[in-house]
């Protein structure tokens, strides 16, 4: 099975998660991308989406699916994404696509995270794939000081720019011992608007694309 057989297995059983009638949140990557196609399908039995990227909005588009604006709704009953790394306490790194900050404001609005993943997600520890940090471009050296000084690397992500016009950091070298503090501390920097660590609001289930099927966590 390859890894995108993987991730597509998990994003087909990420369509049980969607009441009739919801407003569905929708992340962002090549595994939710698999998850947008089938939710084109069954378009007619939501009430529409909620998108964290410029991508997956015009994905969805392309599809029919209705995108509603983010501050005209309140809350939402699931949200569905990927991941770059997760633990088993359901703890994430996300970012590699550059959609995190939509990504984390779609999240906190959701009462449910769905996130899917292939296996080659699954991490005891955080910090292997680099963490991903948008900063206001004004404070990127300073940014990039600070992230030095807590053990990383960080190294910016050449020509790119966030939907919100922002660059990203990728810093490399971080073992995330306790992603919650961590999350919180990089946060308080001046100039960073978010970072990849979705620990403060984990995930609450995961479906994980694996050789032998889908596997749920928590069970
Ligand atoms: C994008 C993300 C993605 O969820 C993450 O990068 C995983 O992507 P993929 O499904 O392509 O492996 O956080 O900002």
């Amino acid at each position: 099975m390859t890894s995108d057989e993987m991730k597509e297995a998990a994003a087909l059983a990420a369509l049980d998660c969607i009441p009739d009638g919801a407003i569905v949140g929708v992340g962002t990557g090549s595994t939710v991308n698999f998850f947008i196609d089938a939710l084109g399908g069954m378009r007619s039995r939501i009430a529409g989406a909620l998108s964290s990227s410029r991508a997956s909005t015009e994905r969805m588009t392309r599809l029919g699916i209705t995108v509603l604006d983010l501050n005209s709704v309140e809350s939402i009953p699931v949200y569905v994404d990927g991941a770059d790394e997760v633990t088993p306490q359901l703890h994430m790194i996300k970012g590699g696509g550059g959609a995190l900050t939509g990504e984390k404001i779609v999240a906190a609005m959701s009462r449910t995270f769905v996130c899917i993943a292939d296996e080659g997600k699954k991490k005891e520890v955080l910090g292997a794939f680099p963490l991903p940090v948008e900063v206001i471009p004004l404070a990127r050296a300073h940014v990039a000081r600070e992230m030095v000084a807590l053990g990383g690397r960080p190294v910016l992500r050449e020509g790119f720019v966030s939907d919100y016009g922002n660059v990203i950091l990728d810093v490399h070298g971080l073992r995330i011992a306790d992603p919650v503090e961590l999350e919180g501390r990089i946060n308080q920097i001046a100039g960073v608007v978010t970072n990849g660590i979705f620990a403060r609001r984990p995930a609450d289930l995961l479906l994980l694309g694996t050789r032998t099927g889908v596997v749920r966590t928590p069970a």
